[in-house]
Parts: structure tokens; C-alpha cells; sequence
């Protein structure tokens, strides 16, 4: 597959990007989908009865189907077009109506995404409780049963790492959330652009995830949630009503009431056309790539000596993102000489993850991140580097 795709990709001719975890890269396709919109029907969506305005309304429509269907939710719940996965969890903590003494049970692996709007409810009178994986980042199930009760009303958790690249056991909680009758988030970020989806098969409530990640558009994010009734909006005002009165107002049915305002036409049509190029590479074929880039990856590092990598060195279970460090080394500056040196792109710092930075006694880690578009050859060039990098340091 891949000198195929890499043609998607011309900045890779300058660049060994390992960065996918905090943006991906974006192909042709999905370029010329953006600006397609903007030559050839720019107009706005749900409002004009001209033609250009229908075409565009139905593109940004098809646009959500084809989520719908690669998270397998053509039939059951809703797709609505976020700015990016913060916002979707900001609309499930501001949408659900709250009681003082409900729980959010939380964990600490999370992004600060999937941790400030929960901490934010401490002003509703809502209690958070947080469950520790262990020092690998993996979790015990029993811990999620102690930790979930009867005024539990959110499980939100991430489904894979940011920093550590580990899977997090969602269809086992979401049997514990179904007993206990709570509602279960999870945190799509780093899992949909990797792994094939499924939202029956994950049984979850809400699936948060950032287009942006997952060869799309900037500014491209996704809400899906079960119950859409069981959800008010965040945002009010046009697109969004059925009727407005001066006595009250009705909202749209669909995802149309979620999204209130000129939503991002372009960015979402661009979305649907990074979802079309994912299905065309094919989900399974994407996933067993990555993991074997990733288990080349952490098996080299693990042979350097002064690396320490973080998380589990287990090369199942886990996604093509790994964390490390360079004996007392600051990770920016290796990222800096990554850069300088080789050319390769790699994120260092606290990952928006300051909790789980503290529970490893780390101030911050150097991340490399994968995605279909790197090479073993990149890979072996990047543990190279690194090789290099820790004999100097
Ligand atoms: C696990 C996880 N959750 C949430 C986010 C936030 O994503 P965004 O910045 O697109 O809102 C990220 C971004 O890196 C992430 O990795």
C-alpha cells in the first residue's frame, strides 16, 4: 500500500513525520475535496433553495453518513460535526443535565480534554472520581467495578493512550456501565484513525474523535451519541430550529440541532473524503501495518541502552504511539536534535496529559506517533537517530 499512499503525501519528500498523534498529515484527495467546495458549489448549507446551496447541503450531508458508517452507526444514534474531539466532550458536559451528587468516574491517562470539563462539573455539585492504570497503562477491571456505583452517572475514557499508545478494555466497562446504568464516553482520539470502529460492537453512549487526526481537515471533529433526545444542544441560535416564535422556539431533528450557526462546510465535506481514502486503504489492512511498524519501533528502542520507553513494552494491544526518554535528558531537546539531524518530527512535553506526567515522575517524554504513511525505512532511520543522539547526551 504504501508507495501508493505516500504519493498522497508530497511534504513527505522533505520530512519523516512522526507527529500523526497530534495531527496527520493530509492526502490529495481530501485537499482537493476542500477546495472543490470553495471553486466549484460554495454556498451555504440548510438555508438556500438555489441549486448551489442543495449541492452543498448534500455533500455536507453525505459527509455524515459516511462517518456514520465508518464508526458503524448508519442506524442507530447521531453524527454531528464538532470543531474537534474537545468540543464534542465539552457538548456531552454542558448537554447532559446534571444533579448535585451524580459522579463522572474518569482516569488518569487521560488528555486534559477528557479531564477539565468533568473537573468544571465541581461546580454543579458533581463528584469525579479517577481510577490509576498501572505503570504500563493498563487497567484492572475490578478497579472500574469498585470505582463505578449507583450515583455514577458518566464513564468518560479514553480508548487508546496519547502518550503511551495502549488499548483501554471499553466493551468489558461498557458491560459494567450497562449493570450500573451509567453512560459510557469514549474518547476516539487516537483510536479511529488506527483501529476499524464500531459503536455497537464498543457499546457506548458517546464517541468523541477529532477528524483532524484521521487524514482530514483542521477544525473537523465528531460527536456521535446514542440518545440524541437525551442531549441538549450547547449552542443556540440559526440551522439549528424547526419554528421560532417570540414565545419559544422547536429544534431541527438530526444533527442539524447540534449544530448551530454556518458550520465548517468545507472542513466537513474534506472529512467525508478522509473517510472515503481510510475505507478505500481498508481499516484491517491499516491496523496490521501500523502494528507492525510499531512492534519494529519498540523493539528497537528497547535495544538502546539510556532509552527509557514508558508504558507497556508489549507490542500487542497498543497503536503505533510510543514514549520516551534519553537517560536525564530534556525531551525537547531531542526532538530539537531529531529535527536538526534528521529531519523527523516528534512531539516532546506533557502531551496535555500533566496528570499521568506526575504519575510517571516525568516532567515529559519525547513521543514518536506512526501513522499508514510511514516506512520501516523511517523507522529504522528515527532508531538510528536515536542511537546516535544517546551517545552524545
Ligand atoms: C486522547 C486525546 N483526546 C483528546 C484530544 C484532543 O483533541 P483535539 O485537540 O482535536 O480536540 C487529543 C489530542 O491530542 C487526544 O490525543
Amino acid at each position: 500500500m504504501n508507495e501508493r499512499v505516500r504519493a498522497d503525501f508530497p511534504i513527505l519528500k522533505h520530512i519523516i513525520y512522526m507527529d500523526s498523534a497530534a495531527t496527520s498529515l493530509t492526502p490529495e484527495p481530501v485537499v482537493e475535496a476542500v477546495a472543490g467546495y470553495y471553486r466549484d458549489y460554495n454556498a451555504n448549507v440548510g438555508r438556500g433553495v438555489y441549486r448551489l446551496s442543495q449541492v452543498a447541503s448534500q455533500k455536507y450531508k453525505d459527509a455524515h453518513e459516511k462517518v456514520a458508517g465508518f464508526i458503524g452507526a448508519k442506524e442507530a444514534g447521531e453524527v454531528i460535526f464538532t470543531k474537534n474531539t474537545t468540543e464534542a466532550i465539552n457538548m456531552v458536559a454542558y448537554g447532559l443535565k446534571w444533579a448535585s451528587g451524580d459522579e463522572v468516574v474518569t482516569t488518569l491517562l487521560e488528555h486534559h480534554s477528557n479531564f477539565l470539563p468533568w473537573f468544571k462539573l465541581r461546580e454543579k455539585g458533581v463528584n469525579l472520581k479517577i481510577v490509576n492504570p498501572n505503570r504500563s497503562g493498563e487497567f484492572k477491571i475490578a478497579d472500574f467495578e469498585a470505582a463505578i456505583g449507583d450515583s455514577t452517572r458518566l464513564v468518560a475514557i479514553t480508548h487508546v493512550s496519547n502518550v503511551l499508545g495502549t488499548i483501554s478494555p471499553i466493551k468489558e466497562l461498557s458491560a459494567i456501565c450497562k449493570e450500573k446504568g451509567a453512560l459510557l464516553l469514549v474518547d476516539g482520539a487516537q483510536s479511529a484513525p488506527h483501529i476499524p470502529l464500531d459503536v455497537e460492537k464498543l457499546g457506548c453512549d458517546f464517541l468523541a474523535f477529532s477528524g483532524h487526526k484521521m487524514l482530514g481537515p483542521t477544525g473537523t471533529g465528531v460527536l456521535w451519541v446514542k440518545d440524541p433526545d437525551g442531549l441538549e444542544p450547547t449552542f443556540f441560535g440559526g440551522g439549528m430550529i424547526e419554528k421560532v416564535s417570540v414565545d419559544g422556539y422547536e429544534l431541527a431533528a438530526g444533527y442539524e440541532r447540534f449544530e448551530a450557526g454556518t458550520p465548517n462546510i468545507a472542513g466537513g465535506i474534506g472529512l467525508g473524503r478522509a473517510v472515503d481514502y481510510l475505507n478505500d486503504v481498508g481499516m484491517d489492512k491499516l491496523q496490521a501495518y501500523e502494528e507492525r511498524l510499531a512492534k519494529r519501533l519498540l523493539e528497537g528502542l528497547l535495544n538502546i541502552e539510556a532509552v527509557q520507553v514508558y508504558g507497556s513494552t508489549n507490542p500487542s494491544g497498543r497503536i503505533g504511539v510510543v514514549s520516551f526518554n534519553i537517560g536525564g535528558s530534556n525531551p525537547h531537546d531531542v526532538a530539537l536534535m531529531l529535527d536538526e539531524a534528521s529531519g523527523i518530527t516528534v512531539r516532546s512535553g506533557h502531551h496535555c496529559c500533566m496528570p499521568l506526567m506526575n504519575y510517571l515522575h516525568v516532567e515529559g517524554t519525547v513521543r514518536v506517533s506512526l501513522y499508514l504513511y510511514n516506512t520501516e525505512e523511517e523507522v529504522d532511520k528515527f532508531l538510528k537517530s536515536v542511537e546516535s543522539i544517546a551517545r552524545v547526551v
